[in-house]
């Protein structure tokens, strides 16, 4: 078997065996087969597809590809300070997306052990490890021993991918961001189910994002893959439940790193957007649900909110930023973070009700400023983002400002404005505000 034959099989349409895929995702792991000839690969699946069975051994290869952490298993051995439930939270990616920052120290201030293993920013979308990685002195990528002992230790810990966890994903999961090959439902199910298999949780809540600023743009496709990953899950021993949430304008008012880490401050301090709040309280409730802390949904949304009032989240996360060397005065004094050199007003050019405001088209804008990736390598500009002034459904004078450009760069903040003005539509007829929480499936 060499890689062109399975290069060519499923440039062909063909089925590709266990074999054939685990024979790639160890060549591509150790480098004997070359990034060009993946991208072939990666492409050819992005257009033809998998069947369930390849979906499920591709993700199965890629969570082989490095360790498979035994996190219960390690806890059994200590004294058991957590019960033996891990729940892991993942999203399949928006604009304006810090719900993992809110949500985990949240749900660890109830006393569920958290071992969360995030990403980074994937074409249009931002990842929550660059976000972390915005606040001076955190360090996603600590040691297998540090991320087991701090989840002992405190009951949370947030790293990157840079431990020996699911590799094939991280490689994939780059080349994927380069050759634009994201949007793909055996892709994006392997990318997070092969990582919550390798992380060692036995119990997953997904947020599967629909719409312009998801990967997944309707209903019917988000319900698809939500599908594929409960079934990978129940294969491996994983129950798993999945919200679809609306992300077809940016979740909350900030997009860009340190701008959305503030926004998340506020938010474990109680001031917490609506369409955010949904969600964090949606997936919460899930979470300490799988965790056993109550059977029912609504208490479980009480008690999460409680310990938002009494500061307890809050507290959650300034312990885990500490524990992971990021300077906390950061977190009591938000005006410390460096800011971008040109905050610019964008100032409505009309009155009426706002009808939409493309996430997508945001999420774009948010790179160009450098927020983002284009190129694998490329280092990314914490400070710079968008903040928007409004939401879908609000109304607006002529003159009000809509939101605000961030950018280090003068030359293209006059185009950033006009892009941003043109992306926010208004009308004269009302308008409803988006349904944020769409379904749930398990
Ligand atoms: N998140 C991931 O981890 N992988 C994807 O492919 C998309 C979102």
């Amino acid at each position: 078997m060499t890689i062109l034959d399975i290069i060519e099989k499923k440039r062909d349409k063909q089925e590709l065996s266990k074999q054939e895929i685990e024979y790639f995702i160890k060549g591509y792991t150790e480098g004997t087969i070359a990034d060009y000839q993946a991208a072939a690969l990666v492409m050819a699946i992005f257009i033809n597809g998998m069947t369930k069975e390849e979906t499920t051994n591709l993700t199965l290869a890629m969570a082989n590809s490095g360790e498979i952490l035994d996190v219960l298993g390690v806890f059994g051995d200590r004294p058991k300070k957590h019960p033996k439930i891990i729940v892991d939270k993942h999203s399949t990616g928006g604009v304006g997306d810090k719900v993992s920052l809110i949500l985990l120290p949240l749900v660890a201030s109830c006393g569920v052990p958290v071992a969360k293993m995030s990403g980074r920013g994937l074409g249009f979308t931002g990842g929550t490890v660059d976000k972390l990685e915005s606040i001076p002195g955190y360090k996603t990528g600590i040691d297998i021993n540090s991320f087991i002992q701090n989840v002992e230790n405190i009951g949370i810990s947030m790293i990157s991918q840079t431990l020996n966890l699911a590799p094939a994903d991280k490689k994939i999961y780059a080349l994927r961001d380069s050759i634009s090959c994201v949007e793909s439902i055996p892709l994006i199910a392997s990318s997070i189910m092969s990582k919550k298999i390798a992380s060692g949780a036995n119990k997953i809540v997904l947020d599967v994002t629909v719409g312009s600023g998801a990967f997944m743009k309707d209903i019917e496709q988000a319900s698809k893959l939500a599908k594929a990953m409960i079934e990978i899950g129940e294969l491996a021993n994983r129950e798993t439940v999945c919200v679809l949430t609306n992300m077809d304008e940016p979740l909350g008012y900030a997009v860009g790193n340190t701008l959305e880490i503030k926004e998340a401050v506020e938010a474990l301090k109680g001031n917490m957007p609506e369409d955010v709040k949904q969600v964090v309280l949606e997936l919460g409730a899930h979470m300490i649900k799988l965790a056993k802390v109550t059977d029912n949904i609504e208490d479980a949304k009480e008690i999460l909110i409680q310990k938002i009032e009494n500061g307890e989240a809050f507290n959650k996360f300034v312990e885990l930023v500490e524990n992971q060397g990021g300077d906390t005065s950061y977190l009591t004094d938000l005006d410390k973070f460096e800011k971008a050199k040109y905050i610019e007003p964008v100032y409505s050019q009309k009155s009426g009700y706002i009808q939409k405001i493309n996430a997508e088209t945001i999420g774009k804008l948010a790179c160009s400023l450098g927020a983002g990736r284009i190129r694998k390598e490329d280092k990314i500009d914490m400070a710079v983002g968008i903040i928007l002034n409004k939401k879908v459904g609000n109304y607006v004078e002529k003159g009000d400002c809509l939101g605000y450009i961030h950018t280090n760069n003068e030359n293209t903040l006059e185009e950033a404005k006009q892009t941003l003005l043109k992306t926010i539509k208004i009308e004269e007829q009302e308008k409803e505000p988006i349904k944020t929480i769409l379904k749930t499936i398990s």
